[in-house]
């Protein structure tokens, strides 16, 4: 009994004495400070959910697991990290974020990037990110729903003959990048792969029953200058069967070739990235950049101070029900 009590005020002051930083050995969730903030949540085309916090708030340690939770399933999404706002080291970078209570939690959206003028885009400090204050329920499911509706979109639906056009047409990348699933509803996962190439691939999804559209494309000016590729998406059209499974497709308008990546067998992001890395050059954020390698690095850091780090092994999953609908 008094082993025991011992063993646990011992552990209590573990706690204290290594820094009490909610997520220290969380493998999703940043704990961040001035030092690398701007970085990680401005410098990116990505959204982050902070969570602004002190340790000995008794809200926050009611949030403080279906943060964990949430930090997993948005993992490759949506960038998820914490402030601790005791720590002085923290005060003025809180308090520029007007946080005035805990805890705070608050989403940074980026701006929209302008794919088809690139000298458009506001550079610099301009480009900082939009700030939304979270005032939904502190349950898991609402948090998660919101973070994701936040998450930008530049993926194009084909929905309409003329997007067909575009896709074999459009000339401002070569390769195009199309989705095909049963489903109308573009997969947040596959949102974020295309935030990860952004203006280096075109993004587009296709689900069944627009395929149909496809026999619209006329032979004088499409299927004379792309006969493979509309010959292929006119055979997913005939083929029911092969759309059970879902893939990617990479589609080389200028050479009118394309390759295919079943993506339940291959199903996540780093097979993804590993596959669209065969096309042009390495993506910009995600799986195989330098950007995720710092983020690994801020991950890492924080959790080195404990000796027992777990390998965080844990990947993100293209699953069906990813592809169904973002289902928790
Ligand atoms: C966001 O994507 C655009 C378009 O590719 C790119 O120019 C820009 O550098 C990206 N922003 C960041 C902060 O990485
Ligand atoms: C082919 O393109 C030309 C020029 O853009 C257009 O005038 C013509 O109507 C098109 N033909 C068909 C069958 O869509
Ligand atoms: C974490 O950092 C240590 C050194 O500080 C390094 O040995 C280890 O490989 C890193 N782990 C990961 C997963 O990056």
């Amino acid at each position: 009994m008094m082993y025991t009590r011992l063993l646990y005020a011992l552990f209590l002051l573990v706690e204290l004495a290594f820094g009490a930083n909610f997520y220290d050995r969380d493998e999703n969730i940043m704990e961040l400070t001035p030092s690398n903030f701007d970085r990680v949540i401005h410098r990116t085309n990505y959204t982050t959910l902070v969570m602004f916090y002190a340790p000995w708030c008794g809200y926050c340690q009611e949030l403080k697991s279906s943060m964990k939770s949430a930090g997993k399933i948005l993992s490759g999404m949506v960038q998820v990290a914490g402030v601790n706002c005791d720590e002085s080291v923290n005060k003025q970078l809180c308090a520029q974020n007007r946080v005035s209570g805990f805890p705070t939690l608050m989403v940074f959206r980026p701006p929209k990037i302008n794919l088809d003028n690139p000298k458009k885009n506001v550079n610099g400090a301009a480009s900082q990110h939009a700030t939304e204050v979270y005032k939904g329920e502190r349950k898991l499911k609402p948090i998660v729903d919101f973070a994701l509706s936040r998450v930008k979109n530049y993926v194009k639906r084909l929905n309409r003959y003329s997007k067909f056009e575009e896709l074999l047409k459009s000339s401002r990348t070569k390769y195009a990048v199309v989705l095909v699933s049963k489903k109308e509803k573009i997969p947040t996962l596959y949102k974020s792969v295309a935030l990860d190439w952004l203006g280096i691939y075109d993004f587009y999804s296709i689900w069944d029953e627009k395929l149909q559209d496809v026999s619209q494309l006329s032979f004088e000016n499409d299927t004379k200058n792309w006969p493979n590729t509309v010959k292929y998406l006119q055979s997913l059209e005939k083929s029911e069967t092969e759309l059970q499974s879902p893939r990617i497709v990479v589609i080389d308008r200028e050479t009118d070739t394309y390759e295919e990546l079943d993506i339940l067998k291959s199903t996540d992001k780093t097979d993804i990235a590993a596959f669209l890395s065969k096309f042009e050059s390495k993506p910009r954020e995600g799986p195989l950049s330098k950007r995720q390698e710092y983020l690994k690095s801020i991950l890492n850091k924080s959790k080195s101070k404990k000796s027992k780090t777990k390998k965080n092994k844990q990947k993100t999953k293209l699953t069906k029900d990813h592809i169904v609908q973002d289902e928790l």
